[in-house]
């Protein structure tokens, strides 16, 4: 069985990082299942179609069955259109969480993350990943830290970009995120009973992954 790396956690703890980041120290593939969600919001606002409207949910799900996503590299391809950007911005996330909550929805989206699954290895990072998507991942990480330290680095990582952040905003966002990812009652976002909680609110990116391929070689 091809050995994979399940890191869940909430929105902007540094999973995708820290995910890549162990990725490229074992070889192994990588899974940024956040990306895929956000590109199926991406693509729903192109076409108009809003999760709050229950009379486009139909087109929603058939979307999320044949959504023509792929990766290159760092690059996320959305019909062969870079929208590595557009899926980072704050409504992006925020549709994708409201998105998220739709049981058919991500049922849709399974198998293409599963198919994911490639040796040598795969580390996956996301929400479901270790309780639902690889339920028999070897190593089940649940990255957390405060929302205080979550939405300092996220205004960090905005003006790293040149753009303007209020801290205020994005905690906000950040908590409300967290709330409906919590809440909802398909896959919710929290620790499971064979996962290993890492709170980085206060180590370092290189401690954290240091930490992690160390269980995984213990495991
Ligand atoms: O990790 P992220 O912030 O890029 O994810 C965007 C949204 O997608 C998040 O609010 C919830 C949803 N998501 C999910 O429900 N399950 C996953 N495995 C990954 C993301």
């Amino acid at each position: 069985m091809i050995p994979v790396i399940a890191i869940d956690g909430p929105t902007a703890s540094g999973k995708g990082t820290v995910a890549s980041l162990v990725a490229g120290r074992l070889g192994f593939h990588y899974l940024d299942s956040g990306a895929i969600y956000r590109v199926l919001a991406v693509a729903a606002a192109r076409a108009g179609i809003t999760p709050s409207c229950a009379a486009d949910l139909p087109s929603l799900i058939q979307m999320s069955w044949s959504l023509p996503v792929a990766f290159q590299g760092e690059r996320v391809l959305l019909s062969g259109v870079d929208v590595s950007s557009e899926i980072r911005t704050e409504q992006a996330g925020l549709m994708a969480s409201q998105l998220a909550v739709v049981p058919e929805i991500r049922a849709g989206l399974l198998q293409r993350q599963r198919d994911f699954r490639q040796a040598p290895g795969l580390v996956a990072d996301g929400r479901d990943m270790g309780s639902v998507v690889f339920a028999d991942a070897k190593l089940k990480i649940f990255l957390t830290a405060s929302a205080k330290v979550r939405a300092e680095r996220r205004v960090k990582q905005i003006e790293g970009r040149g753009q303007q952040a209020s801290f205020q905003a994005i905690y906000d966002d950040l908590v409300a995120r967290d709330e409906r990812d919590m809440q909802r009652a398909v896959a919710p976002l929290k620790p499971y009973p064979d996962s290993r909680v890492l709170d980085c609110s206060d180590i370092g990116v290189e401690q954290v992954v240091n930490t992690i391929i160390d269980w995984y070689l213990n495991a």
